[in-house]
Parts: C-alpha cells; sequence; structure tokens
C-alpha cells in the first residue's frame, strides 16, 4: 500500500515499511513494519537519499552521471511531480515484475535544461519485495549523454554491513561470500554482456537491524556498489553496468534503466522466503508458473556428441521404463556438428545422428510415450557453418580484426534487427518442425569484439540486451506452451531478467552432489526451486570425477526440477529399479518439492539440506546432507525449519523403516540425533562424497 502523509510518503508491504521524503530526495525509514500512528518528522533530514548525481553530491559513488544538455557535468534534480499510480506503468523494451500493486511516481526536473529523473516504487500487495526503476527523459533541445543511470540507491543507516554475494566461475557458480565492510567501496559487477557464472546480481547486506536483499531485473552487464563513508551511513546502489556506457539521448527521448528489487527481512530465513515468493507470482509467468514440471531425460552427460537414432531410442525406452516423461535432445543433432568446432547458427537436422530427420525422430519418442525437447544454442555462430559463410555480417566481430573465439565460437550481433528475425524464424522453425514440448536455450561464451554498424560503442551492451529481450519476447508468446529452460554454460545466465521469459533455468554444469549442495544453497537464496534445474547424473561424475551414492544424488537433485542426465542403459538392473523408485516417489509429491516453501535446515557443523514444506505446513520433506562422517564422531543432529510448532507430525526416513513421531517446536528447536552414519557410509562405500536422508514429514491427525 501507498500513501502519502504529508510531506512523506509511506510504502508498507505485508511485513516492511519505506518512508519516503519525496522533496528532499531522502529515505527516512525502510525496515521492519511500522504501526499506523507513526510521525516520521523527527527522523527527516538525515541526507539519506534515494537518488544523487554526479557533480552535486559528496562522495564517490552516485546514481545518476551524465554530459548535461548545457555542456556541463550535472544537474539539480527538484522535486516536480509526485503522484500514485493505480496500476504498475510496463518498462519498455525490458523484462520487469508483474502483478497487483500501486506505484509511486516521482519526477525531478533539472531547472535550466528541463532534462527530468524519474522514479518508480512498485509496492505488491502480497510481497515483501518493492520494485524500483529509474528513467531519464530529455526536455531540453539539445543532446544528453547519459553515462550512468542506476535503477536504485538506497543510503542505509550505519557502518559495518555484512556484504553478501553470490560468486564463482563456470561449474561452481553462487558460492556465498560475506565481507565485512566497514569503510570505503565495494563493487559486485560483471562486464562481458551476461549476468555471469562469477557475479551473480543478487546482493545482501546485513547489519545490526536485519538484511536488505537487492536484485536486478536483467541479464546483462550489472554493478552492485556499495560505499560506507566509515560512520554515518552505506550507500547501495544497484543497476546496469556503466562500464563503457555511454547513450546519446536525443531532445524527447528517455532512457529507462532496468528494474531493481529490494526486500528487508529480520533473519536470513525470512529474506529467502520472500525473495522467493516473490519470484514465483512476480517474475515467472505463462503456463508453466504454477504446473508441474515433467521429469526428463537428457543425453548431454550419456552421449555427449556421440550418438545415432538408435542410442537415443534405447535411452528413451530405459527413460520410459524408468517413469521420466520428456526426452531432451542436446547439442549435436543439426548441420554437422560432431564437436564444438562448427555448425552453430545451421539448424537444419543431420540425419545421420536424428534418423531420418528432427521430425520422425521427435513422432518415434512420441509414439514411446515421452515428450520431445530440444536444445538450441540461437545467439551464436560457428565459422564453420553455412549461416556464416552465406552471412558473415551477422557475426558480432570489429572489421578489420581477428575476433577472440570462445569455445571455438563466436556471437551474433543482436544488436541489428536482421539478425534477431533470423532468429525468431529459425527457433520457430526447429520448434514447428518438430513440435517440442521444451527448449533448453544455451549460452556458451561471453561477449568480445562489440561492434554493430551503426551502434555507438557505448550503446552495444544495452542494445544487444535490448534485442535479446525482443527475440525471447516473441518466442514465448509465439509458443505459450512449450517449457523453456534457459541456460549459459550451465548457470552463468541465472537471473530475474531470464526468468521473465523461461521459468526455470539449468543451474551449473557441475552435477556433483556434494558441489551441488553449495551451488544450490546459494541459488535458492534468491530464486525458487521451481527455477532451478538439477539434475542426476553418472558416478564418478564427469566435472569432479567423486562418486556420491544415488540416493544422495538423487536427494540434492529433488532441491530443484529434477531431471537425469546420464546412459541408463549402462547401468545394472539394480540401478534402474533404484531410479525407477525414485521417480515415482518425485511424482508423488512433486507438487510439494517443486512449488512448497522451500527452507534450508541447521544441525551440526557437517550437516545441511533443505525442507520443503506445504503452505499449510500439513506436510514436508527434509533432505539432510551429510558432508563428512568419520570414525568415533558423537551423532550429528539437525534441526527441521518451517513447521508448525504447535503441531504434531509423523516423520518416515524415506527407504528405510525408520518412523516416530515429535511436534512441530521440537523438530525445529530440539535436535535430532543422525545415528549409525559411519555404518551407512562403509555399507554404501562412497569415495570422497557426501550422504544424506530424506524424510518424509506429515501432520497427524488431531488426537
Ligand atoms: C553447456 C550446457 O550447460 C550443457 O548442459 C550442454 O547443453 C552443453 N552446453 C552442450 O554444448
Amino acid at each position: 500500500m501507498i500513501r502519502k502523509k504529508g510531506q512523506f510518503v509511506r510504502i508498507d508491504t505485508p511485513h516492511t515499511t519505506l518512508v519516503l521524503d519525496p522533496e528532499r530526495g531522502e529515505a527516512v525509514y525502510y525496515g521492519e513494519k511500522l504501526g499506523a500512528a507513526c510521525e516520521f518528522a523527527a527522523f527527516a533530514g538525515a541526507g539519506r537519499r534515494i537518488f544523487t548525481v554526479f557533480g552535486r553530491a559528496g562522495g564517490t559513488e552516485h546514481s545518476v552521471a551524465l554530459y548535461n544538455a548545457d555542456g556541463g557535468t550535472t544537474a539539480d534534480f527538484r522535486l516536480s511531480r509526485s503522484r500514485i499510480l493505480a496500476e504498475k506503468p510496463a518498462l519498455p523494451d525490458l523484462p520487469s515484475s508483474y502483478g497487483e500493486g500501486k506505484t509511486l511516481e516521482l519526477r525531478y526536473t533539472d531547472a535550466p535544461t528541463k532534462v527530468a529523473l524519474l522514479l518508480y516504487f512498485t509496492a505488491f500487495e502480497d510481497s515483501d519485495v518493492i520494485a524500483v526503476s529509474a528513467q531519464l527523459c530529455n526536455g531540453s533541445k539539445k543532446p544528453v549523454r547519459l553515462r550512468r543511470l542506476m535503477s536504485l540507491q538506497i543510503d542505509l543507516p550505519g557502518a559495518g554491513y555484512r556484504v553478501h554475494t553470490f560468486e564463482g566461475g563456470w561449474a561452481r557458480e553462487r558460492h556465498e561470500e560475506v565481507r565485512r565492510l566497514d569503510s570505503g567501496v565495494f563493487v559486485n559487477q560483471w562486464t562481458t554482456g551476461y549476468s555471469s557464472h562469477a557475479r551473480n546480481p543478487f546482493v545482501v547486506a546485513e547489519g545490526d537491524r536485519g538484511l536488505f536483499g537487492f536484485n536486478l531485473v536483467y541479464s546483462g552487464n550489472h554493478k552492485e556498489v556499495f560505499e560506507c563513508d566509515g560512520i554515518l551511513s552505506t550507500r547501495v546502489l544497484i543497476g546496469m553496468n556503466d562500464f563503457l556506457f555511454d547513450w546519446e539521448l536525443l531532445p524527447g527521448e528517455s532512457f529507462a534503466a532496468p528494474e531493481a528489487v529490494m526486500c528487508y527481512a529480520p533473519d536470513e530465513d525470512a529474506l529467502r522466503s520472500r525473495m522467493q515468493a516473490f519470484v514465483s507470482e512476480h517474475i515467472v509467468r505463462g503456463k508453466w508458473k504454477k504446473r508441474e514440471r515433467p521429469v526428463l531425460i537428457n543425453n548431454w552427460e550419456g552421449t555427449y556428441f556421440d550418438f545415432t537414432e538408435e542410442k537415443l531410442l534405447d535411452l528413451c525406452a530405459a527413460a520410459k521404463e524408468a517413469g521420466m516423461e520428456l526426452f531432451v535432445l542436446d547439442d549435436g543433432w543439426f548441420g554437422k556438428r560432431d564437436s564444438d568446432t562448427c555448425s552453430l547458427g545451421d539448424w537444419q537436422d543431420n540425419p545421420e545422428k536424428t534418423g531420418g530427420g528432427l521430425d520422425s525422430l521427435a513422432a518415434k519418442i512420441r509414439e514411446q510415450g515421452l515428450a520431445f525437447g530440444i536444445w538450441m544454442e540461437p545467439e551464436m555462430i560457428s565459422e564453420d557453418s553455412d549461416l556464416y559463410r552465406a552471412h558473415p555480417n551477422y557475426a558480432m566481430k570489429i572489421p578489420g580484426r581477428v575476433p577472440e573465439r570462445q569455445r571455438n565460437q563466436l556471437m551474433l550481433n543482436l544488436a541489428d534487427e536482421r539478425v534477431q528475425n533470423f532468429i525468431v524464424r529459425s527457433v520457430s522453425d526447429v520448434l514447428t518442425r518438430s513440435g517440442a514440448a521444451y527448449l533448453k536455450w544455451d549460452f556458451n561464451r561471453s561477449m568480445s569484439d562489440c561492434f554493430g554498424k551503426g551502434v555507438a560503442a557505448g550503446e552495444y551492451f544495452h542494445r544487444y540486451m535490448l534485442g535479446y529481450y525482443r527475440v525471447v519476447a516473441k518466442l514465448v508468446k509465439k509458443f505459450p506452451n512449450v517449457l523453456f529452460e534457459g541456460c549459459a554454460g550451465g548457470g552463468g545466465r541465472f537471473d530475474l531478467g531470464i526468468l521473465c521469459y523461461f521459468p526455470q533455468i539449468w543451474t551449473s554444469d557441475d552435477t556433483d552432489a556434494r558441489m551441488r549442495v553449495d551451488i544450490q544453497r546459494g541459488t535458492s537464496y534468491a530464486y525458487p526451486q521451481s527455477t532451478m534445474g538439477a539434475h542426476v547424473s553418472a558416478c564418478p561424475n564427469h566435472q569432479t570425477f567423486d562418486d556420491n551414492p544415488l540416493s544422495a544424488r538423487f536427494h540434492v537433485a529433488c532441491g530443484g526440477v529434477l531431471g537425469y542426465e546420464l546412459d541408463l542403459t549402462k547401468l545394472s538392473a539394480e540401478e534402474r529399479a533404484q531410479i525407477k523408485e525414485q521417480v515415482s516417489f518425485y511424482k508423488e509429491n512433486r507438487k510439494l518439492l517443486q512449488f512448497g516453501e522451500q527452507h534450508r535446515i541447521s544441525g551440526s557443523p557437517a550437516v545441511e539440506g533443505f525442507i520443503t514444506v506445504a503452505k499449510d505446513a500439513s506436510a514436508a520433506i527434509a533432505v539432510v546432507n551429510i558432508l563428512q562422517v568419520v570414525p568415533s564422531q558423537p551423532d550429528l543432529f539437525v534441526r527441521f525449519a518451517g513447521l508448525n510448532p504447535s503441531a504434531v507430525y509423523e516423520v518416515t526416513q524415506v527407504g528405510t523403516d525408520e518412523r516416530f513421531t515429535a511436534g512441530g517446536d521440537l523438530l525445529m528447536k530440539g535436535c535430532l540425533p543422525l545415528r549409525s552414519l559411519w555404518l551407512e557410509k562403509r555399507d554404501k562405500s562412497c569415495s570422497g562424497g557426501i550422504i544424506s536422508r530424506m524424510y518424509l514429514i506429515k501432520k497427524c491427525k488431531a488426537r
């Protein structure tokens, strides 16, 4: 709810309050929800800004930097209009959150030039996340060059915040890092044209009053800045990266920065729940938003490029027998693609590998009782391709220079509308020909040699993203029934921009259960489990060369959307029977596992895991991962979360006869001993891996 109260505007969400003083451009309060009778005047004027402009304020980091129409390098933005809009205005050409809620629009004008800064704050009725965005309008008669426009600025009171970031690299995405900022500037950012494996745009500032989470609805270069003056306040800036950014705004033109989101919560569990619920309700959209996702078998780690129609049909037969529902044909089905050196852009099928062609292969797979899904990497081009031979100018490269290759490939220049249209045509053609129910959209390199004819260098990165969003918006509209899964060499583009179009994303190329524990824990801080693709793969694992028991691989994958990615035909009868049981259990409990409220559970230092709880807390499934077991160790213990403290539950350890009853309060506050771990580890003889337990928790009928 948004209300004006004298000089102040009060924005309330179900559990938080943000108070703004628009005239001063200040945030007076942000945190736990305040009572209705609050008076704010004594708290105003502390100088905690919601925007600042280079050239008119102290410190080094500001939300706006521009070469103004009067030839100067600053602007004096004064409040010229403030209004509450009944609906959230659409953000032109960019992904953004949606839903019922009011929006505060604040317009600040620079009187000498008539250049205006617009800030938007949206509060959704059912969410504790506030969406914030900024636009710059050139009302002058001369061009303006915009050098930075951050989407969100908020100055948090005090110093010494612990800044949480989610970092790593390929096959090691989103590991949580925490640094304390007592003074100076800390920047989390990426600059090579995608949100990246290495630094996710989601960040958290943890202070003594609680946690403030921030994220950006964008998939390109991003920047999250924390500047602490050492005593009084810590500035947070969230937005598109201004690295090499230089955008010309002609008279009458506007520039919209991507949307940012922020959320206050008193503790980590509440922040996770609030962020996850927001993404599920206000970011993910379309037919698959709340629909149970199919259990898939993907052939990548099972065959890589080396497959024939016969091999694929054998794999599908084994998958069907195990109860799986969707077959995904990964890389290698098109052009002459037997390795990663050629054919990107030639989306014609290779009959040697698909038998009679994609349409007949897809039909045969459907006859076997599985839906058909397909892999593409639409933004890329191989130099060894018919597409490159016909249209070398479609590639992203600088005339007269040899471009850098990554994974032997170049990128397409999506800033060019002809290229955008080519992608829409080629993806549409593949989906129509194959009747695919699912598309995995991959992206296996970062941008280099950025150049587009007629595109100013300082505008390139963002123009690429606008082209990308135009393409995916058209495709998801044209194919509303297709389940799209985002992917970028694993989890390199796991962000809210992608999730506005694709309801799920391949979390990481690392399918090792031990590595996935950390990757999925980090990812689930900001993104719900229904967005995270998670597959059971072969052992030894192809990325870490470690073994993990099949049960642990399954349990960990249940923390996301379950799939399998291994050659089922090479498994023993016993392993196949175990997988059949896993799939059947998963399908029976899929609604809870994919759409329940997921909480992290705690316990002894070597114990971690998650619990997914039904909305009414009548049922839950918990996965407890035991990361280290050594001889002569006292019983490790676990504490559950998210249950109803006054209910009594029956707890069954899945796959065993172990069963007990206990109150929700004891399950969450007590220390449940995990017995016989050492024996279990010995029996499963896993090397270097984890063991895990799964619990089915059901509320007992009232006695
Ligand atoms: C990277 C993806 O993350 C993998 O799952 C697989 O699709 C390969 N690309 C195929 O080239």
